[in-house]
């Protein structure tokens, strides 16, 4: 079956912990969209079209790799981009009751949609995008958590404040 899965998120910015889930995706579907969320209610750090350009260039090595982004329900960007996997990331139990929240919506929404959750390896467990955006914002090194041009740019966020 030829498969494609879907894996969205704000990825405000995207981390070594989301890569992670990437290549590890990339390895079990043959198309995998990665599909950057336009919203607004988060007010994030980076602006969509940044969330994109980062995303796309940090993909683009791996080929059946896309990256996308949508406005609106993640089940109707599911239905257009003919997916019936939603990926998600599970890193400990404290994502849990968000993510059971959401699959469940989702679900009502399109029945036909899986929502599968991979597990990061172990030294990505305890990233997150906010934790990241905190230590960059307070001059910390997040090198290891982030790939070199997110890291770039968090800094030239930060010292232009
Ligand atoms: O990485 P995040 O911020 O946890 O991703 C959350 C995201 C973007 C996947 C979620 O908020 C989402 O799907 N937003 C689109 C709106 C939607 O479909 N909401 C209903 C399902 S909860």
């Amino acid at each position: 079956m030829n498969i494609t899965a879907l894996y969205p998120g704000t990825f405000d910015p995207i981390t070594n912990g989301h890569l992670d889930l990437i290549i590890r995706a990339s390895k079990l579907y043959p198309r995998v969209v990665v599909a950057i969320a336009n919203n607004v209610g988060k007010n994030p750090l980076f602006s969509f079209e940044e969330r994109l350009s980062l995303a796309t260039e940090v993909t683009k090595a791996y080929d059946h790799v896309e990256v996308i982004g949508f406005e609106g329900l993640l089940a109707e960007c599911a239905k257009q981009q003919g997916a019936q996997v939603v990926l998600r990331g599970m890193r400990t139990v404290a994502d849990f009751e968000y993510e059971w929240q959401m699959a469940s919506l989702n679900r009502h929404l399109a029945p036909d949609l899986e929502t599968v959750f991979l597990m990061p390896s172990e030294q990505h467990t305890f990233i997150s995008s906010s934790m990241i955006r905190e230590i960059a914002r307070y001059k910390g090194d997040v090198s290891r958590f982030v790939p070199k041009i997110v890291q770039q740019q968090l800094h030239a966020k930060f010292n232009q404040e």
